[in-house]
């Protein structure tokens, strides 16, 4: 198969240009300008004025399977994750019974061979129920199929506990992802503390309650000299310390979300109190996001990632205080991210590795790449074309956005997995039927 005349972006090789992309079974077999003239037309793909990229990889993704199937399944979630330009996730621990043990690895692993449309990597929990007491089955999930550790959505509260948890994740060669949460200072808070959630009347969740934590988890990671990734940081202030700490050579990495960079406390207070808003950490002030775009330019921030994480209708149509935290993002994050990042000047080529390489790089694993010879995980991807968010149209069951009805520009036409199309859009160049789907092997 080939793939005509598309725009070529591709941050391991550094191209932006005009090129052909020949693809035979399951890898890309060369790359380069002319290569289309030998074949038959319905094997060839026309991508002229479309730009093609490599699946996107998401280091922090919330499945919800086993347990919460009715707010997402591994089939719903990894078809999101398709239509949103998606090739490799990775999941997180939160379900229910929590990923702490090999079995619940397991069940992860083979529900998304027989049901997922893309790779799922699953993420074994740090300790046991994320209860920060006592450790997770670390050794025999690694063994299973883990790639990282996190007890995300929550924080390890205990020091010595995350000491143990770094010295046996040295010993199994596995990253960890710290949410950044001090509980005291956070306690019964569901907005950015600070003079619009004081007028809002809403209990408040200081940038000190994340920097706090962040400034422990450096210091961990210096005196163990074990690298710690440090998940949705949204203040300046956790910036400021890992921007000092990389300069001390210390291993910590950090990513940032979409809805951190594109939004603001004062967006959820124009937002009437919408719940679609409430996410934890919370939505900061202007300051805090220009800081986090800075960072991203800087190279201070090492990675964009969804924190996806799709809620029933019934957690978010109750009262502000009451509804459960979270963005249905994987479906947005792309043209949002390109839309906010040209904004902040920050180069397509310089997004987008930070949504491949960069992530793969931290989870230890080789994706994110069209070099030749590497999986045909790729993205068709129309830069033109505007279109407006309709959360009831997203593959998602989290129908949990609050970019409804916002217009966007650029949309995933095609995900290519392993070389076969997993996802067209309905709206395709092609003229094909879409898919959303597993094609049989
Ligand atoms: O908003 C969030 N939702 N933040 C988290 O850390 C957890 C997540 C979830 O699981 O819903």
């Amino acid at each position: 198969m080939i793939l005509n005349g598309g725009t070529v972006l591709d941050p391991s090789m550094k191209v932006h240009e005009v090129m052909d992309i020949l693809i035979t079974d399951d890898r890309i077999e060369k790359v380069g300008p002319g290569l289309s003239t030998q074949f038959p037309e319905e094997e060839a793909f026309d991508c002229t004025d479309l730009w093609i990229m490599p699946g996107l990889v998401d280091m922090h993704t919330h499945l919800r399977e086993p347990g919460y199937e009715y707010k997402e399944t591994i089939r719903t979630g990894t078809q999101a994750a398709a239509a949103g330009g998606f090739t490799t996730i990775a999941c997180m621990a939160n379900t229910l019974p929590v990923n702490d043990n090999p079995s619940v690895t397991r069940y992860i692993r083979e529900k998304a061979d027989e049901e997922g449309l893309i790779e799922v990597l699953p993420i074994g929990a740090a300790t046991k129920g994320l209860k920060g007491e006592q450790l997770a089955e670390i050794g025999l999930m690694r063994e299973t199929g883990i790639v990282a550790l996190s007890d995300d959505g929550f924080p390890i509260r205990d020091a010595e506990i995350l000491r143990l948890v770094l010295e046996y994740a040295r010993r199994f060669d596995l990253p960890v992802i710290d949410h950044c949460e001090d509980l005291s200072t956070s306690k019964g808070g569901v907005v950015h503390e600070g003079k619009m959630g004081t007028r809002m009347g809403l209990r408040g969740i200081p940038c000190v309650s994340e920097s706090s934590v962040v400034a422990r988890d450096i210091l961990m990671a210096q005196w163990l000299k074990v690298p710690i990734h440090i998940a949705h940081v949204s203040c300046k202030a956790s910036i400021d310390l890992i921007r000092w700490a990389k300069t001390q050579g210390i291993p910590v990495t950090c990513e940032v979300t979409p809805h951190h960079l594109a939004l603001t406390v004062d967006d959820l207070f124009l937002s009437k109190y919408d719940t679609n808003f409430k996410v934890n950490p919370p939505l900061r002030e202007e300051e805090d996001r220009k800081a986090l775009l800075n960072a991203l330019k800087e190279g201070i921030i090492d990675c964009i990632a969804t924190d996806h994480a799709p809620h029933d209708t019934q957690s978010k149509m109750v009262e502000f205080d009451y509804a459960s935290n979270g963005i249905s993002g994987l479906e947005t994050a792309l043209p949002l991210i390109l839309e906010v990042g040209n904004e902040a000047g920050i180069s397509p080529l310089n997004i987008l590795s930070k949504m491949t390489i960069e992530p793969a790089r931290i989870l230890g694993v080789e994706r994110g790449a069209l070099t030749p010879g590497s999986l045909a995980n790729l993205i068709i991807f129309d830069p033109d074309e505007t279109w407006v968010v309709n959360p009831q149209e997203f593959f998602s069951k989290g129908k949990n956005t609050p970019f409804a009805g916002r217009s966007l520009t650029g949309r995933v036409k095609a995900t290519f997995y392993h070389g076969k199309a997993v996802f067209l859009d309905k709206k395709n160049p092609w003229g094909l039927t879409p898919i959303c789907t597993r094609k049989p092997s």
